[in-house]
């Protein structure tokens, strides 16, 4: 029997890598496929809710089909903030599932940029790409509630390293950024990015365990959805 315990919800989620311009052909960008979020849009939607998905270049193909399901495509940082918080402004629930550039390119130069010849017909030493810092949505998402009660939830994707695994990596972040729940993604050589199986563990604020999922990202996002159901749930009682 289908689930509907997100009946009467709004939902927003975020989806894909933002990409930078540096001129009119090139961009700084990231790996992201958007699969992730929009598996996160279309289980919300099978489970009753309204769905804004903000998708940052994801592609056509990977678009959801639910009717239940509105799509606003967004290629930049500064964009998908736009469009995050126009819609968060009547949503229950928030999910960050996008991989957002911490930088952007100080300048877009209005014309492709060009190799400068040096005098001797050789290329000459490249310009420096200069960049600026980012807003962080999820932390402003968390610090400004655009509607009062709502669920802020973000991704981490963290590898261990030699100061630590990656969970008290995520347990740093979730204190760090505010969010109510943060979902951390184990990303190794054969985890996290394109059509592969996650693991992840959803940590709260303080960055106490919450839930734990591993399998296809349906699942996950399933897992996460079912958390966040709970959370609302608790708010108004
Ligand atoms: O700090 P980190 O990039 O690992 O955090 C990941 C989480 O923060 C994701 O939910 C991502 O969507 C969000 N994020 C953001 N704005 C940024 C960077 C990350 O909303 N500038």
């Amino acid at each position: 029997t289908a689930r509907t315990d997100l009946a009467g919800r709004h939902v927003v989620v975020s989806a894909g890598g933002t990409r930078e311009p540096l001129d009119p052909v090139r961009f700084l960008g990231n790996r992201s496929s958007g699969r992730q979020g929009v598996a996160l849009a279309e289980s919300a939607a099978r489970r009753g809710a309204r769905v804004t998905l903000v998708a940052a270049n994801v592609a056509d193909s990977l678009l959801p089909e639910d009717p239940a399901v509105t799509v606003h495509r967004v290629e930049t940082t500064l964009e998908l903030r736009e469009a995050v918080r126009a819609a968060a402004a009547g949503a229950d629930a928030v999910v960050m599932a996008a991989a957002v550039a911490d930088f952007r390119p100080a300048g877009r130069s209005e014309h492709k940029i060009k190799k400068a010849p040096a005098g001797d017909g050789s290329t000459a030493e490249p310009e420096p790409i200069r960049l600026t810092t980012n807003p962080d949505i999820l932390a402003e998402l968390a610090a400004d509630r655009l509607r009062p009660g709502q669920l802020v939830v973000g991704f981490a994707a963290e590898t261990g390293d030699g100061t630590g695994d990656a969970l008290s990596h995520g347990r740093d972040k979730a204190r760090r950024k505010g969010a109510d729940l943060l979902a951390v993604n184990q990303v190794g050589a054969t985890q996290g990015f394109g059509d592969v199986p996650n693991d992840v563990t959803v940590l709260d604020r303080a960055g106490e365990v919450v839930a734990r999922a591993a399998g296809t990202k349906t699942e996950v996002a399933d897992a996460l959805w079912t958390s966040v159901v709970e959370r609302l749930r608790q708010a108004s009682t």
